[in-house]
């Protein structure tokens, strides 16, 4: 029987459709990671509804960093990978091992660095991040730089490498620290490309050991 348009009950809304809490996926030692710092609630909120490029498209979450602010030690990575994708947080792949590695060797955990990356959204199929995506984020970098009020920003790989040292080559200035606008910037290899190449495994353990002296002498450390 055919109800008239008039009797037909209304169609109920759709539910909002809630994406699962990552959380729910996350290993318990990651759990901390997902607090966000009160300065950057609202802007991490704006990262969540970014439509600014393609990779808004392809993502399943975006991942705008971690870590308390403000923070006297930032690190800069290049975009998301899968595992990033899934959990919204930065660096909790393979590389992610190795910087937690690195990390413990100057006496710090994820706990109180702050990391993120220059594109907040992951590049299909691990590609790399695209001028016009890393511009599309770079607003985003500049406000959590604010926020975070770094003395350090250690710098891993070309992509972010590049923001502040254009042109170079990061085999020939990894390790030397600049002070750029009154932030300490020290260019890193990647956390990936010592996997790849065991040797850059020693020579980024050299890179890391220098920090704690970069961040007592950093402009503005207290003395
Ligand atoms: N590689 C990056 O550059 N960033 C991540 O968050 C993970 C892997």
């Amino acid at each position: 029987m055919y109800l008239s348009t008039s009797t037909r009950p209304p169609v109920p809304p759709r539910p909002p459709v809630t994406p699962p809490d990552p959380r729910r996926a996350a290993p318990p030692a990651l759990l901390p990671l997902y607090e966000v710092p009160a300065p950057l609630d609202d802007l991490y909120e704006e990262i969540a509804d970014c439509p600014r490029c393609v990779l808004a498209r392809e993502r399943s979450r975006t991942v705008p960093g971690s870590g308390p602010a403000p923070c006297d030690l930032m690190f800069v990575g290049e975009g998301p990978g899968q595992r990033e994708d899934e959990l919204g947080l930065p660096f909790v792949g393979r590389s992610g091992q190795f910087l937690d590695e690195l990390l413990a060797t100057i006496g710090r955990s994820r706990r109180d660095v702050y990391v993120t990356n220059v594109v907040k959204c992951r590049p299909p199929g691990n590609r790399d991040p695209l001028p016009d995506e890393i511009a599309a984020c770079s607003d985003y970098l500049v406000q959590q730089i604010q926020h975070v009020r770094p003395s350090v920003i250690a710098t891993l790989g070309r992509f972010s490498m590049a923001r502040w040292f254009p042109g170079d080559r990061i085999s020939q200035i990894h390790g030397q620290a600049r002070v750029i606008d009154g932030i300490t910037i020290v260019p890193m290899y990647h956390p990936a490309a010592a996997l790849r190449d065991g040797s850059l495994r020693a020579v980024m353990k050299q890179d890391f050991a220098q920090i704690p002296a970069l961040l007592s002498n950093a402009p503005g450390a207290p003395r």
